[in-house]
């Protein structure tokens, strides 16, 4: 029988289930059979405290204080009149949180889910601020990568929760094995989002389970790049900071070349390079490639 959607059931169920497979990769990134197993099945898992409060306080601190971060940040718009801050940039470079991005832990975990060597493909910070902070529709991120000439959708994000999330303060949700679809045509929600055919949706979600991922700080969950995904407004008086860093297999480097998504040689850094570091920023020389504007390619509008 298929799941019920925003059931009783459905609505209760979170991803916060504490399974020890889930909690191996905390030092290392290696992962276990079962969680490559649970990823390919359902599309998502999630890696508890995979950065601990020292790191996490790092990061944290660069995304508030680090100009770069500052300088760069957006506003984008969502479909229901609010908005969330973001900051992009392209390349993983000696910032703290470059180092993160290149850590042997998060490299490990992205090369065993995708199957090959990766490259970083883009970080983001998502700036959900208190009271009302901007939601998200449901989309795939290939739905958007693909228009940046990837062919094969072998990319994932990790999403590394920088306060805590959860159904409040609109933390991320799923549909369950979505990305076993394959990529579903995308329409123009706002200027600057575009979301999954509506139809497709109510259909997806009569059919596969809705999952909230609600994390602490430091707990990072990784999804495919296909997996349906959203999140609400957050109407609570939390703040709901995330960083995401995104990956791509390297021999599905991108066609063209004129995104700044393209292949450069990823420098693994131990573990350890992060506290190392402290609270490193980035250069003034914008080594990172921040962007100036949210990268949405021009999709049909919607009905
Ligand atoms: C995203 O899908 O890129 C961001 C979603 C979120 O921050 O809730
Ligand atoms: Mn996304």
């Amino acid at each position: 029988m298929p799941a019920t959607i925003g059931g009783p059931t459905a609505a209760k169920k979170s991803i916060v289930r504490r399974n020890p497979a889930m909690n191996t990769a905390q030092t290392t990134g290696a992962l276990t059979p079962e969680q490559v197993a649970a990823f390919e099945r359902d599309g998502y898992i999630v890696l508890r405290g995979l950065f601990d409060a020292e790191e996490v306080d790092l990061l944290r601190r660069a995304m508030e204080e680090d100009p770069s971060v500052r300088d760069h940040m957006l506003v984008r718009a969502d479909g229901e009149g609010g908005g969330t801050r973001i900051a992009l940039w392209n390349r993983a470079g000696d910032s703290v949180y470059g180092l993160a991005a290149r850590s042997d832990r998060m490299v490990a975990a992205a090369e065993a889910l995708l199957g090959g060597p990766v490259y970083h493909f883009q970080s983001k910070l998502t700036a959900k601020d208190a009271g009302g902070g901007g939601a998200w529709e449901w989309h795939q991120d290939y739905g958007y990568w693909y228009y940046n000439g990837c062919l094969y959708p072998r990319l994932l994000s990790c999403m590394i929760a920088l306060d805590r999330t959860d159904r409040e303060n609109g933390c991320l949700q799923f549909l369950k094995g979505s990305h076993q679809l394959g990529r579903v045509e995308h329409v123009q929600i706002t200027k600057e989002q575009n979301g999954i055919d509506p139809a497709r949706v109510a259909a997806a979600e009569q059919r596969l389970e809705r999952v909230y991922a609600e994390l602490d700080p430091g707990d990072v969950v990784i999804f495919h790049c296909n997996l349906f995904h959203r999140s609400d407004q957050n109407r609570s008086d939390r703040r709901r900071w995330t960083l995401i860093v995104c990956y791509n297999r390297v021999d599905n480097d991108t066609i063209t070349k004129d995104d700044d998504r393209y292949y450069v040689p990823l420098e693994r850094v131990p573990d350890g390079a992060l506290k190392a570091a402290g609270l490193k920023f980035a250069d003034a020389g914008n080594a990172e490639h921040f962007t100036s504007k949210p990268y949405v390619p021009k999709v049909g509008a919607a009905e």
